[in-house]
């Protein structure tokens, strides 16, 4: 009974135990799609306070080398992705690959973090640039911790995010985050969103607010402007309220500043020396439960009226307002109550945005893909392919040109001398725009692919000092006769260049059994021809002995071995 109970108990414990192991699973995947890496970390971790996994940069990306910030400053911050660093000393252009489970075609919140730490003791803080996809992002430059965001639309399943040496030091970053976005609520037209400031208006300016009380991970900058009074919530509010557009927390929205009396306008002034196009998303939710009847009313308007809106509120529920794109190096906007409201106007939250262009178009995604496996194929590790291999233009994979059209197009590829090994791979002649290409003195073997001849525009083609062997493609030789093509063979041994080919005598093989489809036929039909003799010779002997029975079973088998590596020797 006892041991029953014990039994019993155990098993609940061993079931709860697995339950909670299988919850903690759960909790750690409740961020689908967000990807998180901490970079130069040397293991992955959940992170406590967001229950966020963080991974290494394996499979991210190849280049770079772990650090970790000066020992003396690495407690300046909480976070643990900031201790660790992937520093960049080879190499103009290094790339992370991120891969979002939801691919193209979806806004992409992309946060790059950097903090200096003085990983490398010369406390020199280095400048560099940001390339997201083959278009310039931003140029980190910063006193200590640095955090740069995008609101991006991907045109391809993979995102690539470039740090770019521009001699102002060693590129490095602390960690980079993607986290996709519902909807259509930060897209654009063409051209990409960059945040300049996300202030939750009323919360205490030393604190902030991200994921997962933001289910899209946004980081709300508490701010509190002494010139404006700060709102008190008269009731409880729900703190979930995530159900508008925007998905703006509760959080958030339960704070908000307002003017000092309904005749003073709320102002602000804002400046920007890089950029001088913006769009502005203003929140307002009413938390004040006014005199039954009364609704705050306000105008708001950018940039002597480039965008002006009236709204009027109600008790509890969100409002956004998104700006049409107002252009200004100095820009202010005032939000004015109405005259028939009586009460002040008020801000729960604002975001400012930059609006970034997005001109470079990448290369053809047949290219891209067919210049990847060979990358592959081949193990081409040189430092400069990374990114997209034509764009942009002053970043080209070393030993490619390319045409800048639209889109561009790889047409001219050397890769002689570069330790290949290996068939020619058929990728190339998926590079279908391909002029001139040198694989000359390599270790390539094989016949040469009768696809190559499927490069229309090929007009150099030079293969010689491998090991290729068989005859040269129809076709190529046709070419090469037309003066259409500059073809160069020489230093194959084993390839033939004669017109026709001698039909070589194969080298004499050892005999290997290769059972072919004829020859397993032919040698069950002579088994079964063996056995019916076997039989028939013992009904003969009638009682003859088992020696002599094995006797002419060797003998067939032998006989049947004999004729068996005839036939594969006139073959
Ligand atoms: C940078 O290049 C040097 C010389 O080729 C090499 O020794 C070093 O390991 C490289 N460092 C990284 C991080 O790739
Ligand atoms: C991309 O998504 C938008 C809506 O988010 C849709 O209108 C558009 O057709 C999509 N484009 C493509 C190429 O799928
Ligand atoms: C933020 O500042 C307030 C006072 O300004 C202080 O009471 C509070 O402890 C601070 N919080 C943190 C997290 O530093
Ligand atoms: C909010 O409440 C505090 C304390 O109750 C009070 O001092 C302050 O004036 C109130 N603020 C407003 C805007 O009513
Ligand atoms: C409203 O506030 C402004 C600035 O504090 C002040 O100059 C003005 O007299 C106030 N108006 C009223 C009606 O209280
Ligand atoms: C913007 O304002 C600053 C001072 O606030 C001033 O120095 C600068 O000239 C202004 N720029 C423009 C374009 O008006
Ligand atoms: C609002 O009232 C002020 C004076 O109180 C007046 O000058 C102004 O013209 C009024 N505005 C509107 C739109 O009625
Ligand atoms: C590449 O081109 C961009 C834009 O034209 C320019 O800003 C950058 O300095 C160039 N980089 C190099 C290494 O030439
Ligand atoms: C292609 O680029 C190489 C450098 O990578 C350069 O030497 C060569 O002249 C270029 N060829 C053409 C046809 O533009
Ligand atoms: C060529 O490749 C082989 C094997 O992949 C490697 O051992 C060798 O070091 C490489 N040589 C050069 C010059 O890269
Ligand atoms: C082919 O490449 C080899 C070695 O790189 C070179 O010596 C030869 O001149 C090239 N042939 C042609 C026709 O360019």
């Amino acid at each position: 009974m006892t041991m029953q109970r014990s039994i019993t108990t155990f098993s609940f414990a061993l079931l709860a135990s697995l339950a909670s192991g299988i919850f903690l699973v759960v909790q750690a995947q409740q961020n689908p799609g967000f990807i998180s890496i901490d970079c130069g970390a040397p293991n992955q971790y959940i992170e406590g306070e967001m229950n966020i996994k963080y991974e290494t940069d394996e499979g991210f990306i190849d280049s770079g080398e772990n650090m970790q910030v000066s020992s003396e400053v690495m407690y300046t911050y909480h976070q643990q992705y900031l201790k660790n660093l992937r520093s960049f000393p080879n190499g103009t252009m290094n790339c992370y690959t991120l891969r979002p489970d939801r691919g193209k075609n979806i806004t992409y919140l992309i946060r790059a973090v950097f903090w200096y730490g003085n990983y490398d003791g010369k406390n020199r803080i280095p400048s560099f640039d940001l390339y997201i996809d083959v278009n310039y992002w931003t140029t980190v430059w910063f006193s200590t911790y640095n955090c740069e965001e995008i609101m991006y639309v991907s045109q391809v399943d993979d995102i690539q995010v470039c740090l770019v040496n521009t001699g102002n030091g060693v590129p490095f970053i602390s960690a980079l985050e993607l986290r996709p976005l519902d909807g259509d609520g930060y897209r654009l037209g063409s051209g990409f969103l960059q945040p300049h400031w996300r202030y939750d208006i009323g919360l205490s300016s030393n604190s902030s607010i991200r994921y997962p009380d933001d289910v899209y991970d946004r980081i709300w900058q508490g701010e509190n402007y002494n010139v404006w009074n700060k709102l008190n919530a008269t009731s409880a509010i729900d703190l979930f309220v995530n159900n508008n557009a925007y998905k703006v927390p509760g959080k958030v929205l339960r704070t908000a500043q307002r003017s000092m009396n309904a005749s003073t306008p709320l102002k602000l002034q804002w400046s920007s020396i890089t950029t001088n196009k913006w769009i502005v998303y203003f929140y307002f939710m009413e938390i004040e439960s006014l005199t039954s009847g009364q609704q705050r009313e306000f105008t708001i308007s950018i940039n002597d009226n480039q965008f002006t809106e009236t709204v009027i509120l109600e008790y509890l529920k969100p409002i956004v307002i998104v700006s049409t794109p107002v252009s200004g190096w100095n820009s202010t906007f005032s939000i004015e109550s109405t005259n028939k409201s009586g009460y002040p106007p008020i801000l729960n939250a604002v975001e400012f945005y930059t609006i970034g262009d997005l001109p470079n178009v990448p290369t053809a995604q047949d290219d891209v893909e067919a210049i990847n496996a060979i990358k592959a194929k081949y193990h081409i590790k040189r430092e400069s392919w990374q990114g997209d291999p034509c764009v942009p233009s002053n970043y080209t994979w070393d030993g490619l040109n390319c045409s800048y059209g639209n889109p561009p197009r790889i047409i001219w590829m050397k890769l002689s001398s570069s330790n290949l090994t290996g068939e020619i791979v058929s990728s190339l002649s998926h590079l279908s725009t391909m002029e001139y290409l040198d694989l000359s003195n390599n270790q390539l073997t094989g016949a040469i692919p009768e696809t190559l001849a499927r490069l229309q525009n090929l007009r150099y083609l030079n293969l010689s000092g491998n090991n290729l062997i068989g005859s040269v493609p129809e076709a190529l030789k046709k070419r090469a006769l037309d003066n259409t093509l500059i073809m160069s063979l020489t230093g194959n041994a084993n390839l033939c260049q004669a017109d026709p080919c001698p039909q070589k005598k194969k080298p004499k093989k050892i005999l290997v059994l290769v059972v072919t489809p004829v020859s397993g036929f032919l040698i069950v039909l002579f088994g079964a021809l063996a056995i019916v003799w076997l039989i028939k010779q013992k009904r003969i002997a009638g009682k003859s002995s088992y020696l002599s029975c094995t006797l002419h079973l060797t003998t067939i088998l032998t006989l049947l071995f004999l004729w068996y590596s005839a036939m594969s020797f006139l073959r």
